[in-house]
């Protein structure tokens, strides 16, 4: 066995805030409308991924949570593909500190999520942006990875930045001008808190890319939402944040969110994500916000039932306790609230009262509390590697 070149790499999901759904073009991944984001940290939610090289290694192989998957994947072949074009180009513009024989060794990629798949997040994002991230270590590529990252999955681009990031969709054909840029940094806005609410274990019924190719065939007011609605939209949500408006952030959160799920409502035919659980979820968040006369929380759901939530830190204890007594967790499981800790407050009759719906016992398994978080992050310590002294997964990987 000759030596390893292994890199371990962290990388964390985001959740949009203005919606991406629709391409313009399949391959390169280039969206009909920009998008912006929330980076969550990856104390609680994160992928890491290990990349090894090495002259013995025969062909290019890959190990997804645990289980061998096939590397021929055209999204996985682009991203492998990218990075060894850039790698060259390094290379012949001259760099000699580089080792000319990598480049033409295989990969092993292993790779490993740090919550369950069936919290139905959206994991290829991490995914994506953390293999990228690491296959540019190992083959000392430096500069714009996003826009590698966005040929492995749109999403993906926003999760090579932390805090508040937006994929401007670009002009050009050849998608150059498509990229992730960071609007702020995760300390911008401390006390902004996100909660993700897992509402359900089932897998999501239709992905997001054949659910997006239908929406862009067939519905025109997601046609009307990419032209005349984002544009406005993402002004307004950078400013929102660069002011830290809560109020402002929150009220467009939510009409985005609503506005990505009418526009499925509008695909032929109609693509439904939201369930009876997210639909509660909705009525509550106005209910509370309507009981103080003001926008403390707001909600937003990707392609799935999930809510995530975003409210300020003075708000979490209270707003966290009502969704356990409309969403009361089965008593004898496991801890209801994972992540960042959140103390316990009694709720009063009269708010009980003013949200007024009826309990939907386990409507809700556990909630995960966090706030935003950095970018990908190189793992220094070699005993975290995934991959082992032979090039393949650690028994614990
Ligand atoms: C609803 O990035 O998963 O989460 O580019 O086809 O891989 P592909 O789609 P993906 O779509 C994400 C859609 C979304 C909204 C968002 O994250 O902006």
């Amino acid at each position: 066995m000759d030596k390893l070149n292994v890199v371990t790499c962290t990388a964390p999901v985001n959740i949009a805030v203005i919606k991406y759904w629709g391409k313009r073009h399949e391959e390169l991944i280039l969206p009909i409308n920009s998008s912006l984001s929330v980076t969550l940290h990856q104390d609680q939610l994160k992928t890491t991924t290990t990349v090894a090289t090495s002259r013995s290694f025969l062909e290019d192989r890959i190990w997804l949570n645990g289980k061998e998957e096939d590397i021929s994947h055209p999204r996985l072949q682009s991203c492998l593909r990218e990075i060894r074009r850039l790698a060259r180009k390094r290379r012949n513009d001259g760099d000699r500190s580089l080792d000319s024989t990598s480049l033409s060794h295989k990969v092993h990629i292993c790779s490993v999520n740090n919550f369950p798949t069936a919290a139905g997040l959206a994991s290829s994002a991490a995914g994506f942006a953390c293999l990228v991230y690491t296959l540019a270590r190992v083959f000392d590529v430096e500069g714009e990875l996003s826009g590698i990252a966005r040929q492995g999955s749109g999403s993906a681009c926003r999760s090579l930045y932390g805090g508040f990031v937006q994929w401007i969709m670009g002009q050009q054909e050849d998608g150059r001008d498509s990229l992730a840029q960071q609007v702020e940094q995760e300390t911008h806005w401390p006390d902004l808190r996100i909660l993700v609410l897992v509402a359900s274990a089932d897998k999501k019924t239709v992905g997001s890319t054949s659910g997006m190719q239908t929406s862009v065939k067939t519905s025109c007011l997601l046609k009307h939402r990419a032209e005349s609605v984002v544009p406005e939209r993402m002004v307004e949500m950078t400013e929102a944040i660069r002011r830290k408006d809560f109020a402002a952030f929150a009220e467009l959160t939510m009409k985005d969110s609503n506005q990505f799920h009418a526009t499925c409502l509008d695909t032929y035919p109609p693509i439904f994500y939201l369930n009876s659980v997210s639909q509660k979820v909705i009525s509550l968040v106005h209910q509370y916000n309507r009981h103080y006369g003001e926008t403390r929380v707001c909600y937003t759901f990707d392609a799935g039932p999930n809510a995530v939530i975003f409210t300020l830190q003075q708000h979490v204890p209270e707003f966290v306790q009502v969704v356990q007594n409309f969403f009361p967790p089965e008593t004898n499981g496991g801890q209801f609230v994972k992540g960042l800790p959140v103390d316990h407050v009694a709720l009063s009759e009269e708010l009980k009262k003013a949200i007024g719906l009826e309990p939907t016992p386990k409507g809700i398994s556990y909630i995960i509390s966090t706030k935003a978080g950095p970018g990908p992050q190189v793992v220094e310590n070699a005993a975290q590697h995934l991959l082992g002294s032979d090039g393949l997964p650690k028994k614990s990987a």
